[in-house]
């Protein structure tokens, strides 16, 4: 048996969607890039949302459109994804990086605490793996404080925390459509902020900074002068398009629906595993209203076990090595004792909507094969 990692959920639907926009002579920003948004605010509970090419393009202009001075500072939880800093770098900003949770891997709220400065501007708060931050406290202290929160949701879709949706709960929630991701467009994400001013600022430097967009130029191609337009701002080429939005429209349809399987899947692996001597699962998964990308265990021996999953055609991985190890990192330092501890015993294990019993039950036989001669490994 071969077994991947992740893998996108497509049926006929998709190609049904692909054939409809191809049969209008239109693939670029367009009438279907409009309809996801509006899709998307709906499932959401977001005044506004901005098709984009990705998450890493959302959480980029997230931090831009706020104008932050430079050399100012926002706090990252130090084990996220490279896209989640790199936005702070790319608006010259530095970034303070924060400490964990023990038993969740997300970003430490005692510790953000004790990082801010009077120089910070922002927060980034990532759902890793798919567990909510606690957001009521930490967009609490962040009014106080006077700090943007921006939520990175790439690893979840529709998930929820204390009944409000996560990416709602801050000032922007960035998602990503990105091929293993919890909805699939190749690439792709969105933005949604419930702030009209930012967000017609973020309509405009997501396409080249212009006043108005291609297909409110064309839908007015009857009026005199409808080519017109200014470049009020720098902007970026970070649009979504149709093409990638008739994708969208069609796996947002069926996210409730993943959803409820992404639910069923973890709990068998919880139930099935919960006896294991030499793991533990890294996140206190907490399954109602949820939505989790990740199923990760702790073990001591992770590599041999990579190892031996891979000898058996299980593939897994490590979510993630902290960004301070990386070299553009390093020089950001800050104390992060629990994620240097915890990063090493990290393994990310299958988890996709189509993966079936006998494919759970054959990974699930394994792990106990390795737990049961632990100490010969
Ligand atoms: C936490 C996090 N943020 C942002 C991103 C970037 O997403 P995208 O590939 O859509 O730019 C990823 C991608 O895996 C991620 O894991």
């Amino acid at each position: 048996m071969q077994i991947r990692l992740f893998k996108p959920s497509f049926n006929n639907d998709e190609i049904e969607s692909i054939k409809e926009a191809f049969k209008l002579p239109w693939l670029g920003y367009g009438k279907k890039v409009k309809k996801f948004e509006k899709d998307f605010s709906k499932f959401i509970g977001s005044k506004f949302s901005i098709g984009l090419n990705s998450c890493t393009a959302a959480l980029h202009i997230a931090l831009a459109v706020n104008n932050f001075k430079r050399k100012k500072k926002v706090l990252v939880p130090v084990m996220t994804f490279s896209a989640t800093a790199a936005s702070v770098l790319y608006n010259d900003l530095e970034p303070i990086f924060v400490d964990i949770n023990k038993d969740n891997l997300n970003i430490n709220f005692d510790d953000l605490k004790k990082k801010y400065t009077k120089d910070c501007v922002a927060l980034l708060a990532v759902h890793f793996g798919g567990h909510p931050c606690e957001m009521d406290k930490i967009t609490d202290w962040a009014r106080k404080k006077k700090l943007i929160v921006i939520e990175d949701c790439a690893h979840t879709l529709g998930g929820e925390f204390k009944g409000k949706k996560l990416g709602t709960w801050g000032d922007f929630g960035c998602y990503s459509f990105e091929d293993k991701k919890i909805i699939s467009t190749g690439d792709g994400g969105t933005l949604c902020t419930n702030n009209k001013k930012k967000f017609e600022l973020l309509k405009s430097i997501s396409f080249h900074g212009w006043s108005k967009d291609p297909w409110e130029r064309h839908k007015k191609r009857k009026n005199k002068n409808h080519w017109y337009y200014q470049i009020q701002n720098l902007g970026f080429k970070y649009n979504m398009n149709d093409l990638i939005a008739s994708i969208a429209i069609s796996q947002l349809k069926k996210l409730k629906n993943f959803n409820r399987i992404r639910i069923k899947i973890l709990r068998e692996y919880i139930f099935q595993l919960k006896d294991l001597k030499n793991f533990t699962f890294a996140i206190d998964y907490r399954l109602k209203n949820s939505c989790y990308w990740l199923l990760i265990l702790k073990t001591k021996k992770r590599d041999k076990f990579i190892n031996y999953l891979k000898l058996n055609g299980i593939s897994s991985t490590v979510h993630l090595m902290p960004l301070n190890y990386h070299p553009l990192y390093k020089k950001y330092k800050a104390k992060t004792p629990i994620s240097n501890k915890t990063w090493k015993n990290l393994v990310s294990l299958p988890l996709f909507i189509d993966l079936k019993k006998n494919q759970i039950d054959y990974i699930v036989k394994k792990i106990k094969e390795f737990d049961k001669n632990y100490f010969n490994f």
